[in-house]
């Protein structure tokens, strides 16, 4: 009978040993966790403007000398911008595309503000895995469709920054701009 009643207690003792350490090492391990978050976090802050401060960060360019058929990167938000002066041509060329034959369907007046649409302006990511592709400096290439080429995989955009080629998905993206003067847009 004796050993019937010390049997359990012996057995508990032992579990209950058994989850204490359990708790020891948990909580040991926790504490390094939240150790090591404590250190890095004022590392991490180091790195570029606090989160909500780019969030409303907006840049501006100056497109005075911006000719037509040229096109140039600026950055905004750490992200690379494309902004184009189409010549006639290229807008003909866009225009005359069908936009139901598009992968990403959309027209140039879609793409640029009323009466201002050889002004395109994307970002300078490419839409399959986010390289940047070429198109904005001198005799770079501009790819078979006159726009934008991403040597990464070979994606062609044309001169609406639209998908045309290679195994982007989507058209190279608008963000948020306006034309605050005439010759100022501001970007974000
Ligand atoms: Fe541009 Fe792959 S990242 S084609």
């Amino acid at each position: 009978l004796e050993q019937s009643t010390e049997g359990p207690d012996t057995a508990h003792q032992g579990e209950g040993g058994v989850r204490r350490r359990d708790f020891l090492n948990v909580a040991a391990v926790s504490f390094a966790g939240v150790g090591a978050v404590a250190a890095i976090a004022p590392l991490v802050t180091q790195f570029g403007p606090p989160a909500d401060v780019l969030a409303l960060a907006s840049t501006e360019v100056d497109i005075s000398k911006i000719q037509p058929g040229q096109a140039i990167k600026t950055i905004w938000r750490k992200q690379p911008v494309f902004v184009r002066n189409l010549t006639p041509q290229e807008i003909q060329a866009a225009n005359a595309t069908p936009t139901s034959s598009l992968r990403d369907p959309q027209s140039l007046a879609e793409r640029t503000k009323p009466g201002k649409q050889n002004w395109l302006i994307t970002l300078g990511v490419c839409t399959h895995l986010g390289c940047v592709p070429l198109g904005t400096g001198e005799g770079e290439n501009r790819g078979a469709f006159g726009g934008y080429f991403c040597p990464c995989h070979g994606s062609h955009y044309d001169t609406a920054g639209r998908i045309r080629q290679g195994p982007a998905p989507l058209n190279l993206v608008v963000p948020e701009y306006e034309f605050t003067s005439p010759t100022v847009v501001t970007i974000g």
